[in-house]
């Protein structure tokens, strides 16, 4: 019987960044927003492992060992034993290279579903383990919702979330390197004193309230110069979505997806068709959050 994993993308409303840590990552504190926008694992038994993927970027998914699907099956493999043998299926709707950690669903989705195909029934903290291996943004893709996330980010505090937040999101027409971004930001950054990062205790307040118009002023991205830097055009992207009325427009993450605040759906739909018109992005998408974390379908 296949399995099917459905994994949520992620805006980060705060990403504060620390300086470069001996070991490269820096220490962030990021406020991550899961959104309802969503890709789907399907994990089957085969012969051998093999990722597939389908979707509009589908094309630039790569799909050899370095994919992080394949990584999970690989690592909850190792650790109880088993032959790795299953086919990997990926339904992409995340934007790829995205800032929206598209490549982290499919990492957290892929582990879920063999931990249930296989029936290993790792425990939460085994399974919190092995994406926090796999990468900085893939624990939060496992549990979804709100969270802080210190260290590299991989260190989860769940947050209350009272209310239901709209948002659009402008996808670019090219990628950006997550890694291509940090350089740029230390590029940047040279020099500087760079304080801890810590989270806004009024940007926790809005988000526990549901206050869109205080997350709107409180939101911030300390990766934005950088992104912005490497891709000058997405200051017109975030000036066309603040133009047709919203609350906040922000770089997602690393980039280069721009993500727009609005008060209510009417207003994102606005907003949305706004961009769509500006002929300054590839796509325009809607999503509310918070979204759940990986949801085992049809069981
Ligand atoms: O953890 P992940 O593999 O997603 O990180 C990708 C890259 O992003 C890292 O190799 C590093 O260059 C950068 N990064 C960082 N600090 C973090 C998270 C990521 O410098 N906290």
């Amino acid at each position: 019987m296949p399995v099917t994993v459905r994994v949520p993308a992620k805006v980060n409303v705060q990403l504060a960044v620390g300086g470069a840590r001996p070991d490269g990552f820096h220490d962030l504190a990021n406020v991550f927003l899961a959104v309802g926008l969503y890709d789907e694992v399907t994990v089957t038994p085969a012969d051998e492992l093999r990722v597939t993927c389908t979707g509009p970027d589908a094309d630039l998914v790569p799909l050899d060992a370095t994919n992080l699907a394949a990584r999970a099956a690989v690592e909850l493999a190792r650790r109880y034993g088993i032959d790795p043998a299953v086919h990997l299926h990926i339904a992409k709707d995340i934007p790829v290279a995205g800032g929206m950690a598209g490549g982290s669903a499919d990492g957290a989705g892929a582990l879920l579903a063999c931990d249930t195909l296989w029936g290993t029934n790792a425990s939460r903290e085994e399974l919190l383990d092995i994406c926090a291996e796999l990468g900085s943004d893939v624990p939060f893709s496992l549990v979804g919702g709100a969270a802080l996330g210190l260290g590299r980010g991989e260190r989860l505090r769940a947050l209350e979330v009272g209310g239901t937040f709209h948002w659009v999101f402008a996808m670019a027409g090219r990628g950006l390197s997550t890694p291509a971004v940090f350089r740029e930001f230390d590029r940047m950054n040279e020099g500087v004193r760079i304080p801890e990062p810590v989270a806004s205790q009024e940007l926790l307040d809005a988000l526990a309230k549901g206050d869109a118009a205080a997350l709107a002023s409180t939101a911030s991205n300390d990766l934005q110069p950088a992104a912005l830097s490497l891709f000058p055009e997405l200051a017109d992207t975030l000036a066309a979505g603040r133009a047709a009325g919203a609350l906040a427009a922000l770089v997602s993450g690393s980039g280069p997806t721009t993500a727009f605040l609005a008060p209510d759906p009417d207003a994102a739909a606005e907003v949305a068709r706004a961009l769509s018109a500006s002929g300054t992005c590839r796509t325009v998408r809607t999503a509310s959050g918070a979204a759940p974390g990986a949801t085992v379908l049809g069981r």
